[in-house]
């Protein structure tokens, strides 16, 4: 069965509809740092209007702990979306209640009631068995909204038929954190590059002295095995490091002395990599190759952000640093498909599914 698109939805003239998106933006003393979470869902808002339907949003925002708490309040989202969407009720934070997180029957009940039909557009939450993404569809006519379908289209298109030499770039602090989504890419891609924290893992994995830098020794094995695999994976040549002082930072081989911590790639592997990237003709990029909010340590991000950027192959980001290293070095524009999601992105390359989108398989109005 396919997942329905808006177009399955029966006629919605006077009629509510629930809305699951995934507003869940970066806060900073109460204010929205970014706001691409909200306007990434406008487009659907405006197709169900149009249709003269009203639209009920909901979402969570951050992790609160099943109660209220005015850190998480929906407060500043909601005036953002009355400026974007004027007319869109927002609900409190899902997760206020512990219904959402524990998919509790009696919370489906509550925000179902009323409505007509039920729409989910978060993408970034799809990974999420919880109360608002999984239960709505077994009551109500569901469909997956315009940014959730677009997200579902270019993800698995890398999956099933990417243009090669398909080329991932991973970064990030933690391998056990992406081993799952390496194993999975492995099998698709021409090429991967490692950066970021996890490379230190990888490095140890060949031998290399990693110094004070980020390693997760349970992983060495799993990594060795990787290295081993017959693909293609391409490690950082040289490295940027901060000294035992905390102070003087230095550009060093891939074998780092005692006490020095690498944070991020060097020149000359961020120079290789670039190469690799503008070679590819698709890419997918997920972490940040070092701390690039410190400028000291950003080199390697800009690097190959602006190589991610500039490729004439079809580029797509996910994953929330990715896109804030973009965003910073104004190169959001410049890339072909920024992603909303984090977990969920790579949770759906890895597996190919999510439970948002088979519990839309599983609607009422999904056909056979
Ligand atoms: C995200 O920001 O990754 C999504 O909104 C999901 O949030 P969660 O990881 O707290 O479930
Ligand atoms: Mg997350």
């Amino acid at each position: 069965m396919r997942v329905p698109v808006l177009e399955d939805l029966p006629d919605l003239d006077g009629r509510r509809v629930l809305l699951r998106a995934d507003f869940n933006v970066p806060l900073q003393d109460g204010a929205i740092t970014d706001d691409l979470r909200i306007r990434a869902a406008l487009p659907t808002i405006g197709w169900l209007q149009e249709r003269g339907a009203t639209v009920t949003a909901c979402s969570h925002l951050g992790r609160p702990k099943g109660a209220p708490d005015p850190k998480y309040s929906m407060d500043p989202v909601r005036r953002r979306l009355d400026e974007l969407a004027p007319g869109v009720e927002l609900l409190e934070n899902l997760r206020f209640d512990p219904g959402e997180t524990a998919n509790d029957p009696v919370f489906v009940q509550r925000l179902i009631e009323g409505q007509d039909a039920y729409v989910d557009d978060a993408f970034g939450a799809a990974h999420r068995a919880h109360a608002s993404i999984v239960g709505p569809p077994q009551f109500l006519p569901s469909a997956a909204g315009r940014l959730l379908a677009r997200e579902v289209e270019v993800l698995l298109g890398l999956r099933t038929s990417p243009k090669r030499p398909f080329v991932a770039v991973l970064g990030g602090a933690k391998v056990s954190d992406k081993i799952g989504v390496i194993d999975a890419l492995l099998d698709v891609v021409d090429a991967l590059v490692i950066g970021g924290g996890m490379c230190f893992t990888f490095l140890k994995a060949q031998g290399h002295s990693v110094g004070a830098s980020l390693l997760e020794d349970d992983q060495v094995d799993t990594c060795r095995r990787l290295l081993e695999g017959g693909k293609p994976i391409h490690l950082p040549s040289d490295i940027t490091a901060l000294g035992p002082n905390e102070e003087e930072v230095r550009q060093l081989g891939v074998d780092l002395p005692d006490g020095w911590k690498g944070l991020d790639i060097g020149p000359g592997s961020a120079a290789e990599f670039s190469d690799v990237i503008l070679d590819a003709r698709t890419i997918f990029w997920n972490g940040p190759m070092g701390v690039f909010e410190d400028e000291r340590f950003a080199a390697g991000t800009r690097t190959v952000a602006e190589a991610v950027a500039e490729t004439k192959g079809f580029s797509v980001v996910g994953g929330g640093d990715s896109a804030a290293a973009l965003a910073q070095f104004g190169l959001d524009d410049d890339v072909d498909h920024v992603s909303t999601g984090g977990g969920a992105s790579l949770e759906l390359l890895e597996e190919g599914d999510l439970p948002g989108l088979e519990a839309l398989r599983k609607a009422p109005n999904a056909g056979k």
